[in-house]
């Protein structure tokens, strides 16, 4: 019986159909997807941090409705995925556990600080340019759920990115001052932008196995490097300059050559030694257990309403 269920599941592969929450799967398949998807939630809900701090401290009314706008979209991301996460048995309060404990991991890239107000107009047009990138992709994985859950997300972040341009078009028009800020923005967020792929092919445990299980459909490097030929052209048109030597267009490939990111600070930053993990990870603990009593409260009002629809 076994053998035909896993023909079953390398059949609906092989078609590029979706696997759905009660088909059998093989556990290899679920255990990938669980990691990947709840890394994915930790990262939309690690992410509100960065941005969320200037949140207060946002230069008019429109500025700071936008961007509450958009940290907002990104906990509806988060609690998308766990539901996503929930489909395939994970509980969703076990992942937040594991994320507090540092048992799980989330996106390196939202480990550095953000200490202008151009580093919100740089997280939108790197970080959610980089976002759409790795997750259009995803939109076609092979697990239904997540494909499905990506579609929106997308939809979103593609709005985040525009809103992170504009916000850097706008200063870019503005002073001297304001234009030297833009340019160090984007000297701090271009080679951990361009990590935020993961490590190299030749070094991604997981890729092989991911793509011929068709959760992923391109190679970190290459996604990577869509990423670079879609940003150069926008970076000229923004007037700033991105930091690396070995950056120009390649001719004979009709793509550009650039530099290879510091992958030894992508290992130290994901295993907790970046310049924010400790802080991130502890505002996330101290969330968590000051909404204790909402949760306890929301699970009281569940169970008496569950008892009110038994009478
Ligand atoms: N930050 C933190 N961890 C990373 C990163 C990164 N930028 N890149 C790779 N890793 C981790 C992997 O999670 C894996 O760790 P694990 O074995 O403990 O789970 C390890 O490094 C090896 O990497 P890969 O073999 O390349 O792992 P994988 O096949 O999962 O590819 C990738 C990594 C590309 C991030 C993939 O998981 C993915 O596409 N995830 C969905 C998108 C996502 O999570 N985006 C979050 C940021 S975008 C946003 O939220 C706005």
């Amino acid at each position: 019986h076994e053998e035909e269920l896993s023909a079953h599941f390398d059949a609906t592969i092989a078609r590029d159909q979706r696997v759905e929450p009660r088909d059998w799967m093989p556990e290899a398949y679920r255990r990938t997807l669980v990691r990947q998807i709840a890394q994915h939630a930790h990262s939309e809900i690690i992410g509100m941090q960065p941005e969320g701090d200037w949140i207060t401290k946002a230069p008019s009314l429109r500025r700071k409705s936008i961007l509450f706008a958009k940290v907002q979209d990104e906990a509806g991301h988060g609690l998308y995925l766990y539901s996503a996460a929930e489909t395939l048995g994970a509980d969703r309060a076990e992942l937040t556990e594991m994320l507090i404990e540092g048992r799980q991991k989330y996106s390196s890239i939202f480990n550095y600080p953000t200490p202008t107000f151009a580093d919100v107009g740089v997280i939108g047009w790197f970080v959610d340019g980089a976002a759409i990138c790795n997750q259009v992709p995803l939109c076609r994985c092979s697990y239904g759920p997540y494909a499905r859950a990506m579609i929106r997300v997308c939809k979103e972040e593609s709005f985040h990115q525009r809103q992170g341009y504009e916000l850097l078009m706008t200063m870019m028009r503005g002073t001297e001052a304001q234009r030297r800020m833009v340019q160090e923005a984007v000297d701090r967020w271009w080679w951990p932008s361009l990590m935020m792929f993961g490590p190299p092919d030749g070094d991604s445990p997981h890729s092989a196995k991911s793509m011929a299980w068709r959760i992923k459909r391109h190679s970190n490097d290459e996604l990577r490097q869509r990423f670079v030929d879609m940003t150069v052209p926008q970076a000229e048109h923004l007037g700033v300059t991105l930091p690396d030597p070995e950056l120009r267009w390649n001719e004979e490939r009709g793509r550009h050559d650039f530099g290879t990111p510091d992958f030894e600070e992508l290992k130290q930053v994901i295993s907790g030694n970046g310049p924010c993990n400790a802080e991130r990870v502890a505002r996330r603990r101290s969330a968590h257990e000051n909404g204790a009593w909402v949760r306890e409260a929301a699970a009281a009002h569940a169970a008496r309403h569950a008892g009110d629809r038994g009478k």
